[in-house]
């Protein structure tokens, strides 16, 4: 068989909605609020940002290099640059992909299930209680399967029919739904210690090295880098996108989503006097403190809340389609597989690898650690030491549809000697703790 054109975004913005989509999702808003809100509130969003544009930056600029210049998915594309003892890399990065997407599916499940209740019934004063029984077992596998049908059936539908589409029109949808709640959440009395803890940093926190750990996972999980997604998107491009221009705005957007969802999250739980609990759960903050939130509004509760999970699901949805892509395309260039074939065996096999993480919040939590302290940290070292030291001239690729920039030398001392510095203290701080969890589960 002639090998097929490789499929293509049909626009340099396909690409860019289509990265944002990946970018930004459960992460910004789920997973971003509540390791805030645990770890310092304010101390935390600025290490966070700081290893954004420091590691992130130029990690999401790599591995869109690999990508496009490669034109392959993972596996081939690290071999292509690297030779065959890159291989086994590429098949850690397709291995994070049926990791965190398991997972990943449980969770917006859980959203699509929220969705539904304020739609419904609105919450009730006993969320609390009932979190437990949404979030595991029989309710929270169907719902995990419900989603992942439609993860499944968006990325059937191809780069373009299927990918690109979905995030044109759901990107928009979700920026518009954020910003309206942040709006209403400025109008809240008892919201401004909640700002104040957003938003003043204890300085003293922010020299804590477990927290710079704990925010470099969530710069690598919120830009969806480590594992190849980005790689895989960047390899549908064409050789004329500006891609440092690119990376920054995808960087912009991703980080503003986080922000902006931090002025909602914030104000309505300190306004409901819901501080605390937030601690007390971690991977539950969101779904029980919020819904607490709503119930006490009233009938404006019920909107709010509709909105807000509706928000979520859409974010959900975008970022599962890369997590699936990264599997998808490898399996399509690996073994010859149909797109379709692919899309649907692929997606049955995680779903099902979903199962322990349906079952108990405990094990999702953990599959949630081993996955952004091992794999995503691991891997971005990697690949910024592949693409700092290895790869012949990134600079080179990386030039390509521009006119030449400045930066791009500052760019490959960051990833030679910043990012894996940096990442190294990150996974050598996240080691034991990460099996102390392991241990704890047993
Ligand atoms: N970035 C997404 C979020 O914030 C999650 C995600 C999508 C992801 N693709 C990824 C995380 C690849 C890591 C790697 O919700």
């Amino acid at each position: 068989m002639a090998a097929a054109q490789r499929e293509r975004w049909s626009s340099r913005s396909g690409f860019i909605l289509a990265a944002i989509g990946s970018a930004v999702g459960l992460g910004n808003m789920w997973r971003f609020s509540y390791l805030a809100s645990d770890n310092g509130g304010a101390a935390f969003v600025v290490l966070y940002l700081a290893v954004t544009a420091m590691v992130g930056l130029p990690v999401l600029l790599a591995e869109v290099v690999v990508g496009r210049g490669s034109q392959k998915s993972p596996i081939r594309a690290l071999q292509h640059y690297g030779g065959s003892a890159w291989k086994p890399l590429g098949l850690v990065f397709v291995a994070a992909g049926f990791l965190i997407l398991s997972y990943y599916g449980v969770i917006a499940g859980w959203t699509i299930r929220y969705a539904v209740i304020a739609l419904v019934t609105g919450f009730g004063p006993e969320v609390e209680g009932a979190f437990g029984g949404i979030a595991q077992g029989w309710d929270a596998f169907g719902f995990h399967l419900l989603f992942m049908l439609g993860t499944i059936a968006i990325v059937a539908g191809g780069v373009k029919g299927g990918i690109e589409r979905s995030a044109i029109v759901l990107m928009p949808l979700l920026f518009v739904l954020l910003c309206g709640l942040a709006l209403y959440a400025a109008t809240l009395e008892g919201g401004a210690p909640g700002y104040r803890h957003y938003l003043q940093p204890d300085w003293s926190e922010v020299m804590s090295l477990e927290i710079f750990s704990k925010a470099a996972g969530q710069a690598f999980f919120s830009l969806s880098l480590g594992m190849g997604a980005m790689l895989t998107f960047g390899s549908y491009l064409g050789r004329d996108n500006h891609l440092p221009n690119e990376t920054l705005m995808i960087v912009g957007a991703d980080v503003g989503v986080a922000f902006i969802a931090g002025l909602v999250v914030f104000p309505v739980i300190f306004a409901f006097g819901l501080a605390d609990k937030v601690g007390e759960s971690t991977v539950g903050a969101l779904f029980i403190t919020l819904p607490q939130a709503f119930a006490s509004m009233g009938a404006i509760g019920r909107v709010v809340g509709v909105l807000f999970f509706a928000s979520l699901i859409v974010g959900a949805l975008t970022s599962a389609v890369s997590l699936l892509e990264v599997v998808v395309s490898s399996t399509i260039d690996g073994l010859g597989w149909t797109r379709r074939r692919a899309a649907w065996v692929m997606g049955a096999i995680i779903a099902a690898l979903g199962i322990p993480s349906a079952w108990s919040t405990n094990f999702l939590g953990v599959v949630d650690t081993i996955a952004n302290n091992l794999f995503l940290l691991g891997g971005g070292l990697a690949l910024s030491v592949f693409v700092g030291w290895v790869m012949d001239d990134p600079v080179a690729e990386a030039s390509v549809g521009t006119s030449g920039i400045r930066w791009f030398g500052l760019w490959r001392t960051l990833l030679r000697f910043v990012a894996p510095a940096l990442l190294a203290i990150a996974l050598l701080e996240a080691i034991p703790s990460t099996w102390q969890a392991i241990v704890d589960l047993f």
